[in-house]
């Protein structure tokens, strides 16, 4: 059954004019990333308020605290897994324009891909919340908490959009473009729940696109646009969809 939607897949991908791959945090869970809903998501376990920016705001200390537990002491040993590393070859091999990823984990550019929009941001950076100045994640010493701005004394906050933070302008305006110009997106790994970011593989759609979803589950995308649903890991199909376009 997948080994003719996989054949169709890598086909679409072969001919595509512009295919542009859209990813959520399923491609990561095969690098030891839990997802955050669905089985073993981490919303099952923990209050999402603590990356609420009011909150992060009024109880920094508090906010770090959990983003320091959840983020950072995990995603820095995190390495690509076969998904993100196929997505870079196709990249290479011109089979794929773009990356537009939800993830703030960095690992499709760890995996080589160059063309990446981060629509929520990364937490390999720190920004300051007064003076806006920004620092690679290696400047800041974790163990004293919130980290301060070395410029001006502010608080520094990870580069990441934080609930009810807008997503950044350039990431958005770009993403949007992508997914008028693309003729086939390639979905991996989304639950297609979180607005804006799930408006753009339906704009995909609204211009032409074929839509192909690699999922473990149906998400809200595969019964309304998905046009080949290949139920299965990330790193599986990937692995399929490269050994079929040679890569
Ligand atoms: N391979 C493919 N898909 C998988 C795998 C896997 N190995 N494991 C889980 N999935 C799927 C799940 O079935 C689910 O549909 O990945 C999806 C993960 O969904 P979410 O955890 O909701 O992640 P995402 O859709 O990226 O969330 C969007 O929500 O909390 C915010 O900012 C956060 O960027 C995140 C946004």
């Amino acid at each position: 059954m997948n080994s003719t939607k996989l054949k169709q897949a890598a086909d679409l991908i072969r001919k595509a004019k512009y295919a542009v791959a859209f990813t959520g945090a399923g491609i990561s869970v095969e690098s030891g990333i839990p997802p955050f809903r669905g089985e073993n998501g981490l919303w099952n376990k923990t209050n999402p308020n603590f990356l609420e920016i009011e909150f992060f705001k009024k109880k920094p200390f508090q906010s770090w605290q959990k983003i320091k537990e959840i983020f950072y002491d995990n995603l820095g040993d995190a390495e690509p897994n076969a998904a993100h590393e196929i997505l870079a070859k196709m990249e290479k091999r011109s089979f794929l324009e773009t990356i537009i990823t939800q993830n703030i984990d960095h690992l499709h550019q760890k995996a080589g891909s160059k063309y990446v929009y981060e629509l929520h941001g990364t937490y390999k950076q720190l920004v300051c919340t007064e003076c806006s100045s920004e620092f690679d994640m290696s400047f800041a010493d974790l163990n004293y908490l919130p980290p301060t701005c070395y410029i001006c004394k502010g608080i520094l906050k990870p580069d990441m959009v934080f609930f009810n933070e807008p997503i950044p302008h350039f990431a958005k305006k770009r993403s949007f473009e992508e997914a008028e110009k693309a003729d086939v997106l390639l979905i991996i790994g989304t639950n297609a729940e979180v607005l804006p970011a799930a408006d753009i593989p339906v704009k995909a759609k609204e211009h032409g696109a074929k839509i192909i979803e690699i999922n473990i589950k149906p998400s809200h995308f595969t019964d309304t646009i998905t046009d080949i649903f290949l139920e299965m890991k990330a790193t599986e199909a990937m692995k399929e969809i490269g050994q079929l376009l040679y890569l």
